[in-house]
């Protein structure tokens, strides 16, 4: 079994990040990420102190709206449009969940798309499904890139990934479907997922439940790729699949922590900076 290390991915990814921002800031222009937060679900605001130390690593400027959890949807949309218009500013991240009072669909759309570095708005998710997307969600695009450091080619592979949501599993289908992968996308009411996952070559699990994928659910040789951030009956922090035991059967492994959660910030920053030059040194 071979660990497919995030820290050593994420690593490389940033690497050229900085070279890229380098460069581009030698033409005059500093890349700038906005990150809006609003409410204070402690998990959100992990997650959102992590992109900005990774800002600041990269060299890129980021600007933080922590909004109270009171905020009206008008509001909201009303710092949207103000950071839309604003020409300093090349990426746009409004952390989820936001407060249930709030669509967050009409926030997501709002967003434009040429600042969408989540890559979810409609019109980028349109881009990635006939697959000239140049700005990728972030965590199944850290899947892609840790397949290609490892030289897994997805060309003709059975792919099935668990989990169907906008951020993860569908854009993952996307991504392996124009890698030229067979791609099978299962659901928690799909039956007999066992026979389905034991057949795959690489298999994607982004469930959302503590040790969801057993080693009986793999086939021998498998690539895994694990996409969860729990925490077991201990309160320590796991992914969707039982490690210890899926390690014995696996070609190669994702670890939790230290996997697929670093490439998705590794994928913002990359996000960032392509947003960056989009805006600034087309035509
Ligand atoms: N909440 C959980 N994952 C994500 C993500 O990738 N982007 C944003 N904006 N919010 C999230």
């Amino acid at each position: 079994m071979k660990l497919i290390d995030g820290k050593i991915i994420s690593e490389h990814i940033k690497q050229q990040v900085i070279a890229q921002v380098n460069d581009i800031k030698a033409q005059g222009i500093e890349p700038c990420l906005a990150v809006i937060i609003v409410g204070d679900d402690f998990a959100s605001r992990t997650y959102v102190n992590n992109k900005k130390k990774t800002c600041d690593y990269v060299g890129i400027k980021s600007l933080e709206y922590a909004l109270p959890e009171s905020t009206t949807q008008e509001e909201l949309l009303e710092l949207v449009e103000k950071l839309n218009a604003d020409k300093s500013v090349h990426g746009i991240l409004c952390q989820l969940p936001i407060p249930k009072h709030i669509d967050e669909k009409i926030i997501l759309n709002a967003i434009a798309p040429e600042k969408d570095v989540d890559a979810f708005h409609p019109v980028n998710a349109g881009h990635i499904m006939i697959g000239d997307g140049v700005l990728r969600p972030c965590t199944p695009a850290g899947i892609m890139e840790m397949l290609k450091y490892e030289g897994i080619d997805v060309a003709g592979k059975n792919c099935v990934v668990i989990g169907r949501s906008n951020i993860v599993g569908k854009p993952m289908a996307m991504l392996l479907i124009n890698a030229s992968g067979t791609v099978t996308v299962c659901n928690s009411k799909t039956q007999n997922l066992a026979e389905i996952t034991k057949k795959a070559d690489i298999l994607v699990a982004a469930v959302g439940k503590a040790k969801f994928v057993t080693a009986d659910m793999v086939k021998e040789g498998a690539v895994v790729i694990d996409v969860g951030m729990n925490r077991d009956e201990d309160g320590k922090r796991c992914g969707d699949v039982d490690f210890e035991a899926v390690k014995e059967k696996a070609s190669h492994i994702t670890p939790v922590p230290g996997g697929v959660g670093l490439m998705t910030v590794a994928m913002l920053m990359e996000n960032t900076v392509t947003a960056a030059k989009m805006q600034n040194l087309k035509g």
